[in-house]
């Protein structure tokens, strides 16, 4: 018998065949989107195949829009972007990852008072379950924002119009009549 009879044979698959779909979570609370989340979701769309936007529900807050709502807004802000969707999710984002075959988590980081809670979550998942967390700085035009600061300058009649999408903004300006109506 000669040699090559026996010889395993590797069979040599081309390398595209089996390239693995690169799906990334971008998770948080979206109450509401801000212009700074769009930046980040945008910068993450030309790294992955796929990115979900996932709003992810924490039943001990209380939201100023539910998350239908919330939803409903980030799928119309990200409608120009074709490898995004939107979910939402209650309980460990690893648990979202695993069902949904996800291998990466995008987080942006807006200034160093970020980093700490964010390294010590990062590195909770990696260890739960392996994924990985990438961190992708904002743009500093956006690193004073967050979605909690523009509903106290909204509810207070500040203007929040260059902070949050159009859509995002008409939405704000009736919940804070209606609370205001309310009271
Ligand atoms: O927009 P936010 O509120 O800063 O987002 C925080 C969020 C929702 C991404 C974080 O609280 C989270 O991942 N919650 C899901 C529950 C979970 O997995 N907790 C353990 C984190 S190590």
């Amino acid at each position: 018998m000669s040699y090559a009879s026996h010889r395993t044979v590797v069979r040599r698959v081309p390398a595209a065949t089996v390239r693995f779909m690169r799906r990334a979570v971008y998770p948080g609370s979206y109450d509401p989107v801000t212009n700074g989340h769009i930046d980040v979701v945008e910068r993450a769309a030309g790294l992955f195949d796929e990115v979900i936007v996932a709003v992810l529900i924490n039943k001990t807050k209380n939201g100023l829009f539910t998350v239908d709502e919330r939803i409903d807004m980030l799928r119309e802000v990200t409608s120009h972007l074709p490898g995004v969707r939107v979910d939402s999710w209650h309980g460990l984002l690893v648990d979202y990852c695993k069902t949904h075959d996800v291998n990466v988590i995008v987080k942006g980081l807006r200034a160093v008072s970020d980093f700490d809670y964010e390294l010590q979550m990062a590195q909770m998942n990696q260890q739960l379950s392996g994924v990985e967390t990438l961190f992708m700085p904002t743009n500093p035009l956006w690193s004073f924002l967050s979605s909690s600061l523009v509903k106290e300058v909204a509810a207070y009649g500040g203007d929040v119009a260059h902070l949050v999408p159009e859509t995002v903004h008409r939405k704000l300006l009736v919940r804070a009549a209606e609370h205001k109506a309310s009271h």
